[in-house]
């Protein structure tokens, strides 16, 4: 790939889009559908990342735990790239391109131990669920296709937010991480309270 390649941009109104919409109603519905592609894509990502980052206690059952999210996450960014293209749009799916219309930060954790990664994506699953509500909203305005497939990617997310969650979670319902308002603080919630778990045992 030459260094000189630039970034993909997405146009503005498609020469068509799909049947019962403007092609203006088409662009907005495509613009919230980038910005969830960038998110699913990032999310993908972050989760091979943990996958091969986890350590210590636990790592059999987190490491194998990750794989069919990474799975069903790449699979939510085909259909949503692909939703884009049958809009009549260009989905851009380029790193460079992600990195650089994402709201958010790169994941800030590397190696370490199983149930502090899990911290870190407690707070990466709410910021990807949160903002896909928003998404379901704009998109209920202009199309039901649209907000139907981000509906049914939003019940797969709060059920894998929900796995991660299962690990953080006392007998009593509190969440470890519960408070925290960065990866790093989650992360580190997470941690003292599996050590603290441990040394009461
Ligand atoms: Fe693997």
């Amino acid at each position: 790939m030459a260094k000189e390649s630039k970034k993909l941009k997405s146009e503005g109104a498609p020469l068509y889009t799909v049947p019962g919409l403007s092609t203006e109603q088409g662009a907005q519905v495509a613009v919230v559908l980038q910005d969830r592609l960038n998110a699913l894509t990032d999310l993908h990502l972050t989760l091979k990342h943990v996958h091969w980052n986890v350590v210590g206690p636990h790592f059999v059952a987190v490491h194998e735990m990750l794989d069919p999210q990474v799975e069903a996450v790449r699979d939510m960014a085909d259909t949503t790239a692909e939703r884009i293209a049958t809009l009549g749009l260009s989905p851009v799916g380029t790193p460079g391109a992600i990195v650089a219309d994402r709201g958010w930060d790169d994941y800030s954790v590397g190696r370490a131990g199983a149930i502090e990664h899990l911290g870190a994506l407690d707070l990466v699953y709410a910021g990807v669920i949160e903002d896909h509500r928003r998404a379901i909203e704009t998109a209920g305005e202009l199309d039901p296709i649209t907000e139907d497939m981000l509906i049914a990617q939003s019940a797969q997310l709060e059920q894998f937010h929900w796995f991660v969650r299962a690990h953080l979670e006392t007998s009593g319902g509190q969440l470890s991480t519960a408070g925290a308002e960065t990866e790093r603080q989650a992360k580190r919630q997470a941690g003292e309270r599996a050590g603290a778990k441990r040394e009461t045992a």
